[in-house]
């Protein structure tokens, strides 16, 4: 939920400190702070607001030492307040804490702390931990003690990095249940809750595992189990992403460039080794129950993938939200599970995995951000290569994860036989075709969607709709809308339409239907009628579809022309189509495209 960072260095590290959170800010992003070092203790700079703006506010670059620790927030406990921003201090002020996860037991601990005259000065959980080590150091314990018994103490999940004035050139850090990297520099170790805390200095990784915690010096780093103290032995990655991927590039916002990158992650979905695919494919059908499951867009993703699972293998594999699965899908030994996630962070989704594996099911994942702890944790993992994602509205990853699935489906139809050779060739090749097609649409109808965004943006409520794998597409739009947009929008099925939601219908309320191309005839037909109900009714439709032969028809207010696509792949281009919809209408109503209001880029609370 919320970034950590930490730099030790032979020179100053104010200004990578800063750039290092605000590589981390779609982490969370409602307040920041840091704490330098100096001769006197840790100096602590913060406040709410962006990371630019509190940095210009709090003299961030004005901080000097070579030792320090900064915080990107998302809140939990406790509200947007300057004092509830990292990092926390202790009482005697000698020393700094930043925290990302939730201590559940922290009201427990911080009532024995007070009763031990400790000050609180934030109503959150994670200044506890200052305390605890506080404490722990009263006691006589040596600082590296004092850390590991606080974290001893601790439940619930975190990621803690600490500088004291006792360790001038050390941070001391730890984790359980929410993620921590390490980097390795020359002379210069970096502590993040992700790759891009650092990816602008170093390639080389660390990736810390559970009850695990480090003490990270200018010169190296030893990873130690909490329990114990025993040291770890840590196999060192190289993370092939680089930082220029991590830059806007000219795009006004994260969001389009990372929506025009699709042909490149769409061919990286491709490029997934053909065993991969097969091994998933494997799983799913030789599973007594089979399962995918995501949340928000990876949920819808996992939803794509069940209409192709259907079409393309004659399987019926659900898909759950990671959130609700354990209360609405039975799950036992044998079962298998197919997890989808850009993060690879989400609490939800692992919380499901890992009661999953407890239960004896076999896990398998497709995930974005190499190391992360679904990739971890999972039997089979298949990591989809789309770089990073920095914009907190999934767009890219979304599209190569329902590539991805697709491929599985097809696969799995090869297999049970439900499609021969040749007609997974041909299934193939049409994906193959997909990063030009996208290229083309890209390119040709962002001033189209940009024109209907700015028609209809002052529209607080729209529908979206959809039949077959155009339904999923339609959930997707319409959460994009939400949370990019701030505007209320449903995703329907168009065939609920007239089992209730037609009594919605007026003049105030925007309809949006994808409708499939005419080869899907009975489709078609069924998603033709939906729009007639509406019309009838006084409705305003905006039609996004494939036919050259509805060019004018009156059933729309507005229309899309979209290009022509098979039946596997049309759904795609309507996302896109949705995407692009989204983001038009957000940078129209003038919202925070890459940092929309009260979300965080991944979620690792409950
Ligand atoms: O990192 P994950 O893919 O597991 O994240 C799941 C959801 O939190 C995420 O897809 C969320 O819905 C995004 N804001 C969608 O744009």
């Amino acid at each position: 939920m919320c970034g950590i960072s930490g730099i030790v260095s032979g020179e100053n590290v104010a200004a990578k400190l800063l750039s290092s959170i605000q590589n981390l800010e779609y982490r969370g992003y409602d307040s920041c702070g840091m704490a330098v070092l100096n001769a006197r203790g840790p100096v602590v700079r913060k406040n709410v607001g962006h990371v630019a703006d509190v940095a210009e506010k709090e003299l961030f670059l004005s901080l000097e030492g070579v030792t320090g620790i900064a915080h990107t927030r998302w809140a939990t406990h406790g509200g947007v307040t300057p004092a509830n921003a990292h990092p926390h201090l202790s009482c005697d002020k000698t020393l700094a804490i930043v925290h990302n996860g939730i201590i559940s037991n922290y009201a427990r601990l911080k009532a024995a702390l007070i009763k031990r005259r400790h000050k609180f000065a934030s109503e959150t959980d994670s200044e506890v931990i200052a305390h605890l080590v506080e404490e722990n150091r009263k006691k006589g314990a040596p600082l590296e003690r004092a850390f590991t018994s606080a974290l001893k103490d601790l439940e619930g999940s975190f990621a803690v990095a600490m500088v004291s004035i006792e360790a001038p050139h050390r941070i001391y850090c730890g984790k359980h249940e929410s993620p921590l990297i390490l980097g390795l520099g020359k002379n210069e170790f970096y502590v993040g809750s992700d790759f891009n805390a650092f990816i602008e200095h170093t390639k080389d990784a660390v990736v810390m595992d559970d009850g695990e915690y480090a003490v990270v010096s200018d010169h190296g780093y030893e990873v130690k189990r909490i329990r114990d103290g025993k040291p770890v032995r840590k196999t060192i990655m190289r993370i092939d992403w680089d930082s220029e991927a991590s830059r806007k590039g000219g795009f006004p916002h994260y969001m389009l460039k990372e929506i025009y990158e699709q042909p490149e992650t769409v061919r990286k979905a491709l490029s997934v080794s053909e065993d991969s695919i097969v091994g998933l494919a494997k799983g799913l059908t030789g599973a007594k129950r089979a399962y995918l499951t995501g949340v928000g867009t990876t949920y819808y993703a996992a939803k794509v993938g069940q209409y192709y699972f259907a079409s393309e293998a004659d399987l019926g594999v659900p898909a759950a939200s990671s959130d609700e699965f354990l209360e609405n899908s039975p799950l036992a030994k044998d079962d298998f599970v197919l997890a989808v996630s850009q993060s690879g962070e989400t609490y939800d989704t692992l919380r499901l995995v890992r009661e999953a594996k407890k239960r004896g099911a076999k896990t398998a994942a497709v995930v974005n951000v190499v190391g992360s702890t679904l990739s971890r944790l999972v039997d089979q993992v298949v990591l989809q290569g789309s770089g990073p994602e920095i914009c907190v509205i999934s767009t890219k990853a979304a599209l190569a994860q329902m590539i991805i699935l697709m491929r599985v489906a097809i696969e799995a139809g090869r297999m049970n036989g439900r499609l021969t050779p040749a007609e997974k060739r041909r299934k193939t090749a049409q994906l193959e075709a997909l990063p030009a097609l996208i290229s083309g649409f890209l390119n040709e109808y962002s001033g189209l969607f940009h024109t209907i965004a700015q028609k209809h943006a002052s529209r607080h409520n729209w529908l979206f709709m959809g039949r077959g794998r155009f339904y999923p597409v339609a959930l997707e739009t319409a959460l994009k809308v939400k949370e990019v947009a701030y505007l209320h929008a449903e995703g329907m099925p168009a065939g609920f339409l007239k089992h209730g939601a037609l009594a919605l219908i007026d003049d105030t309320l925007m309809s949006a239907m994808f409708v499939p191309g005419e080869s899907e005839k009975e489709l078609h037909r069924m998603t033709m009628g939906s729009v007639a109900e509406i019309n009838a009714r006084g409705g305003r439709v905006i039609g996004f579809h494939f036919s050259k032969s509805l060019r004018g028809s009156k059933l729309f207010e507005d229309q899309v022309l979209l290009p022509s696509a098979p039946p596997l792949t049309s759904p795609l281009v309507a996302l896109l189509a949705g995407q692009l919809l989204s983001y038009f209408l957000a940078t129209v109503l003038g919202r925070d495209v890459d940092k929309p209001r009260s979300l965080a880029k991944s979620v690792t609370v409950a």
